[in-house]
């Protein structure tokens, strides 16, 4: 028999970015949209484009980049959405507009105040209209989770005979279990008569930790298309994450007898993208992607796995695309080493970037024994953005202590002098940042801050990730050092680079 193949849709750039704190800008979402294409993803929802002129902008711009991949843009069952959606994407060699309405009695009495009736025409008027101007028409039935399933199944029905030609099925608030939604995709295979015209989409929130699961039931009842986010990424709790669908769909399939198209050895290489570029952390324990994810501490686990890895392994970290961590380089290697090293790890980078991040290494290895790839990684990270280095940090001192007032003194280049300043504060990153804030006279409010230790031992490299906002904008900033205080101020500046950038563009 032959296998299924999964439609993987991928919206990080549209539900994903609606995670809180998550805003990208236009050439981050052509840099994730890039890597997607890379990944292999079928179908890339790139934005809501009526939402905002940044959104609209970004989704046009990804049409006219992208060659393999269906572009896809969002809108509400309103002309001016659609139009907006297909101007959109009307540049990409593939594409399609998914307009959505909703369809739970909840939705429809409080939040549109529509009866079913009128929901119905509504349904059936969007996606005609739509169908004007586009071949491809996606129509998701929002809360069908929540749904009457009679009334879902009508709805379905008028949208197919009105021209949709993927139906998508989400489970908008998280709220089914994975029997149920399984059921429930059968049983509009089964009841709704013109199901052949058009493929069944899901789409699913983790409210209850079930998207993934209720996701693969759907696709073991007949589900074609899956929508689904890097790192789980999205509203609340998120959306089903696409790395744990594509690799149990791949590693399980004897039971799902189904394929994707998605690469999976691109998988750890987006996943650090997402992660870098939205400010959000994957935790440790993450299926798939988190850091733990093949770590075997377990003495027992250990021996086993030097036995046979598969005694407690399911699948190999390169199946995702980690490579093994045990090369190590040194402060002995050499260009050609560190080069072909970044070329395994998947970088292309210009000559100059290798350049920045070779000093940054030979400085690294100075002061560690051991470079290992995490290291590397977390410096070329660092070193890719192409944030324009308007601040750059020549110079901190800090004091601190349990019955000292923390200080922080900051020198900073900028257009070719030295800026400096110093204050106190609640700690020394605390006083260091607030001294930035005098230097640059750009004031910004800490979020979040998280740190993370990217290798292991007392000198491993430690790399912060901030989240501030500064004035209306929300922005992240990423530094890496073995000094965590240093890291935390080259995030801080990091932060402060693209609001500068952000300005001179506007
Ligand atoms: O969760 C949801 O229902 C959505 C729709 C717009 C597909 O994101
Ligand atoms: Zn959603």
């Amino acid at each position: 028999m032959n296998d299924n193949k999964i439609i993987i849709f991928d919206t990080t750039l549209r539900d994903g970015e609606q995670a809180p704190g998550c805003s990208l800008t236009v050439k981050e979402k052509i840099e994730i949209a890039k890597q997607l294409e890379s990944l292999g993803v079928n179908v890339m929802e790139a934005g809501f484009p009526i939402s905002s002129p940044g959104d609209f902008e970004a989704v046009k711009a990804i049409a006219k980049l992208m060659k393999k991949a269906t572009i896809c843009g969002l809108a509400r069952c309103m002309p001016k959405d659609i139009d907006a959606a297909f101007n959109a994407v009307k540049y990409a060699r593939h594409n399609r507009v998914h307009v959505f309405l909703a369809t739970s009695p909840i939705h429809m009495k409080y939040k549109l105040k529509k009866t079913p009736a009128e929901v119905l025409k509504i349904a059936e008027w969007a996606v005609k209209y739509a169908r004007k101007k586009i071949r491809e028409v996606e129509f998701s039935a929002e809360d069908a989770g929540r749904s009457e399933k009679e009334f879902l199944y009508k709805v379905v029905e008028t949208v197919i005979d009105a021209g949709a030609t993927i139906v998508n099925i989400p489970d908008t608030v998280g709220y089914m279990t994975p029997y149920e939604f399984g059921k429930l995709i059968k049983d509009i295979r089964e009841n709704v008569t013109n199901i052949d015209k058009a493929m069944i989409s899901v789409h699913c929130h983790n409210d209850l930790g079930l998207a993934v699961a209720n996701s693969l039931s759907a696709v073991k009842n007949g589900a074609g298309q899956v929508e689904c986010t890097i790192n789980g990424l999205g509203e609340r709790a998120g959306n089903a994450s696409l790395e744990e669908i594509v690799m149990a769909i791949a590693t399980r399939k004897d039971y799902f007898q189904a394929v994707t198209s998605i690469n999976t050895k691109e998988i750890y290489k987006t996943s650090r993208l997402v992660s870098k570029l939205t400010g959000v952390n994957v935790q440790p324990n993450k299926a798939i992607v988190g850091s733990n994810a093949f770590a075997h501490e377990a003495g027992i686990h250990q021996d086993g796995v030097m036995k046979k890895r598969t005694t407690y392994e399911i699948m190999k970290p390169e199946d995702i695309g980690i490579k093994g961590s045990n090369l190590v380089l040194g402060k002995h290697s050499g260009r050609h080493a560190f080069s072909s090293r970044l070329a395994s790890l998947g970088y292309d980078l210009k000559q100059e970037s290798i350049e920045k991040a070779f000093n940054r290494f030979k400085s690294l290895a100075d002061k560690k024994k051991q470079v290992y790839d995490e290291d590397i990684v977390a410096i070329v990270e660092d070193e890719i953005t192409e944030i324009p280095e308007t601040y750059k940090l020549e110079y901190m001192h800090i004091t601190s202590g349990t019955k000292t007032i923390p200080t922080g003194a900051v020198k900073l280049k900028y257009k070719g002098s030295i800026v400096q300043g110093a204050s106190n504060g609640d700690g020394p990153v605390d006083a260091c940042y607030k001294a930035i804030d005098k230097i640059t006279k750009i004031k910004g409010k800490l979020l979040d801050y998280s740190l993370k230790a990217v290798t292991s031992g007392k000198d491993a490299v430690g790399e912060v990730t901030v989240l501030a906002r500064f004035g209306k904008d929300v922005v992240s900033g990423r530094g890496a050092s073995t000094d965590i205080v240093e890291a935390s101020v080259k995030a801080y500046v990091n932060a402060i680079n693209k609001v500068a950038f952000k300005k001179r563009k506007k």
